[in-house]
């Protein structure tokens, strides 16, 4: 499971974030933009953050540290503005801490992209169904002169309509994904080739690795997914199947 640290202070929205982040403090002497639990979206864009960021990770793109941040009501009462109060006062127990990156600045297509880092992330998003990297929203930081992947909330879309229990893998497995809108598609190489590359690396095994990543407290039960166990092993299904299929890849077969 990633790291818990403590929020030891509230520094400032990040206002740019649609989902309110803020940064913070932690005990670990560290800065982390904290996407709260308390934002609205639930705990599920958080779920969906720890797995595709840390899949990412382990097919070598570069994306920041993750870590559960644990918020203390001490933290929230002493909070003057009123609106991030009943924020925090909402987000008291785990949320999601991503590495603060000091002095990143947004990607704007100014910079040369690696044709092949720009194939690994369209292949991780097609792969997630993350529907985040258009021009209009890149969420990529450009970080000592290196592209760095952030903000994977909205991938793993199936897992909201969990509310009555499962749903079949098999229907995300055949889901296509939409490339038109991603801002890296006219930049990447051959999709193909790097399909080969990395589904020779990504396999249960690694997916069940990244599941583990997600804290416990964070994978809610649904009629028939009682425990946290039977919420990873239903992320591990929905992926490996997804694995075994090609439409969702752009240019690619069967
Ligand atoms: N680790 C980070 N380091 C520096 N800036 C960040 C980091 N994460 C996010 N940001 C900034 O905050 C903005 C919002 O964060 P993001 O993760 O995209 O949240 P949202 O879900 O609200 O879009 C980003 O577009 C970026 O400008
Ligand atoms: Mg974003």
């Amino acid at each position: 499971m990633i790291i818990t640290v403590p929020v030891t202070r509230y520094v400032t929205p990040l206002r740019e974030g649609g989902s309110m982040p803020g940064i913070v403090e932690a005990g670990d002497l560290g800065t982390y933009v904290c996407k709260f639990r308390g934002a609205g979206q639930g705990l599920r864009v958080l779920v969906a953050e720890v797995i595709v960021g840390e899949l990412a990770r382990r097919i070598g793109l570069a994306t920041p540290r993750l870590v559960a941040l644990e918020l203390a009501a001490d933290i929230a009462r002493y909070e003057a503005d009123e609106e991030v109060q009943d924020l925090l006062n909402a987000s008291l127990g785990l949320n999601l801490g991503v590495d603060f990156l000091p002095g990143s600045f947004g990607y704007d297509g100014q910079n040369e992209t690696d044709a092949e880092l720009a194939a690994k992330v369209v292949w991780l998003d097609a792969l997630t169904a993350n529907v985040d990297r258009s021009w209009r929203n890149p969420n990529l930081l450009v970080w000592h002169g290196d592209l760095w992947v952030i903000d994977h909330g909205a991938s793993l879309y199936f897992h909201h309509a969990w509310g009555g229990g499962i749903t079949d893998p098999a229907r995300f497995a055949a889901q296509p994904w939409d490339s038109s809108d991603h801002v890296l598609l006219e930049r990447a190489s051959d999709l193909v080739k790097t399909d080969v590359e990395l589904s020779n690396l990504v396999d249960e095994a690694m997916l069940t690795d990244v599941v583990a990543e997600v804290p416990d407290v964070w994978l809610e039960p649904v009629p028939g997914a009682e425990d946290p166990a039977d919420l990873r092993a239903a992320y591990v299904r929905f992926l490996t199947a997804r694995l075994a299929t090609r439409q969702w890849l752009p240019g690619g077969t069967s």
